[in-house]
C-alpha cells in the first residue's frame, strides 16, 4: 500500500479504478450494509484539527468493511502531544498497532513530513492550507455521479464556479488540480469567485494552467457566473486561518447562496460544499433538488471505503 499526500499522485486510470470500486461499495452498503474484507485490520485516525465528516466517514468506512479504528485527538488527552510528544513520535507509536493512518494537521507540510518517515500508509485528511485529497476524490465522484459523466460517454464541457475563501480552502486547491489532470472533460472552465484578498493561490493556478483544455477566469459577479455554471462549489471562509478576528470580520458574510441566486442557475446545475457551512448557503437552498452537498457528504464514505480497500490491498473480493 502507498500513502496519499496530494491529488497530483492520482492518474486518470487510478481515478477510474477508485470510482468503479466506490460504486461497488455504495451497492454493497445499500444491499447488505458492508462486508468483512478488512476483518482484523485497524485504522488510526489522528486529528489535530476539528472534523465531523472526514473522521466519521473514515471510521464508518473501515467498520463497514469489518475493520476497526483507534481515534487520536491530537489536541486532547488521547495523545501525549500535551506532554510535548512530537507528531512523528505519536505516529511512530500508532503504527505499531495499526495498518494505516489517516492524518489531519493544521500545519501545511506536516503530513508530507510524516509520510517521509512512516512505515505504513498515511492518508492526508487535510494539511493546513495545503491539500485535502480525499475530499477532492469524493467531490469529483459526486460531480460525475450527479452529472452522469461516465468513461463510456463523450467527454463533456464543464464549467465549475469555485466560490469563497480560495486562498485558505484546501479542498478547492485539491479539486482544481484533480479536475484539471483527470482528463474527464473535453473543455474545463474554472471560474474563481472570492472576496478580495482570498484569491486562488498562484501555485495552484500555475499547476492547472499546464493542462491545455482548461480555462481559468476570475469572476466578480456571482449571479452572472452562476448562470453559466454546471457546478457551483461553495466554501466557508476559513476563520481559523486568519491572523486576526478583525481581518475575518471584514470578509465574513460577503457572499450567500440563496434561492434568489439559485433562480439564475440552470436546472441541471448542482451545488456542492465540502461542509461545514457557516452562513454561505442559506438553509432555504437545502430543499432545492440541485443542492447536492448532503449527497456529496454521503459519497465520502463510499469513496473512503474504496480508498482503504485499494490501499490495504483488498479491493478485489
Ligand atoms: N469536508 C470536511 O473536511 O469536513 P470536516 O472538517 O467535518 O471533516
Amino acid at each position: 500500500g502507498s500513502s496519499l499526500l496530494s491529488v497530483t499522485q492520482i492518474t486518470p486510470a487510478g481515478l477510474q479504478l477508485l470510482f468503479d470500486v466506490s460504486q461497488e461499495m455504495r451497492q454493497i452498503v445499500r444491499t447488505k450494509g458492508g462486508d468483512n474484507r478488512l476483518q482484523h485490520r485497524l485504522l488510526g485516525t489522528v486529528f489535530y484539527e476539528a472534523s465531523t465528516r472526514t473522521s466519521c466517514s473514515f471510521q464508518a468506512a473501515v467498520m463497514r468493511l469489518g475493520g476497526k479504528f483507534i481515534h487520536v485527538d491530537g489536541q486532547g488527552n488521547s495523545s501525549a502531544n500535551k506532554k510535548g510528544e512530537s507528531l512523528e513520535d505519536t505516529i511512530r507509536c500508532l503504527e505499531c498497532y495499526t495498518d494505516a493512518t489517516v492524518l489531519r494537521h493544521p500545519v501545511h507540510g506536516s503530513v508530507g513530513r510524516v509520510i517521509q518517515m512512516a512505515t505504513k500508509p498515511v492518508l492526508n485528511a487535510g494539511d493546513g492550507v495545503g491539500e485535502h485529497p480525499t475530499q477532492a476524490l469524493l467531490d469529483v465522484f459526486t460531480i460525475r455521479d450527479e452529472l452522469k459523466i461516465t468513461a463510456n460517454n463523450d467527454k463533456p464541457k464543464l464549467t465549475v464556479v469555485l466560490l469563497g475563501d480560495l486562498k485558505h480552502g484546501r479542498t478547492v486547491h485539491s479539486l482544481a488540480k484533480l479536475l484539471a489532470q483527470s482528463k474527464m472533460t473535453a473543455q474545463l472552465t474554472l471560474q474563481y469567485c472570492s472576496p478580495s484578498g482570498l484569491e486562488m493561490p498562484q501555485a495552484v493556478q500555475d499547476f492547472v494552467a499546464k493542462y491545455y483544455n482548461v480555462t481559468q477566469q476570475p469572476v466578480t459577479n456571482l449571479a452572472e457566473a452562476v448562470a453559466t455554471a454546471d457546478v457551483l462549489y461553495v466554501t466557508r471562509i476559513q476563520r481559523e486561518r486568519f491572523a486576526s478576528g478583525d481581518a475575518y470580520e471584514q470578509v465574513k458574510g460577503s457572499y450567500v447562496v440563496n434561492n434568489e441566486i439559485m433562480s439564475q442557475a440552470k436546472s441541471s446545475m448542482i451545488v456542492l460544499h465540502p461542509l461545514p457551512r457557516v452562513d454561505e448557503i442559506a438553509t432555504e437552498v437545502d430543499a432545492d433538488p440541485r443542492a447536492a452537498y448532503f449527497r456529496q457528504m454521503e459519497n465520502g464514505m463510499f469513496v473512503r471505503m474504496a480508498l482503504l480497500a485499494l490501499v490495504l490491498g483488498v479491493a478485489q473480493k
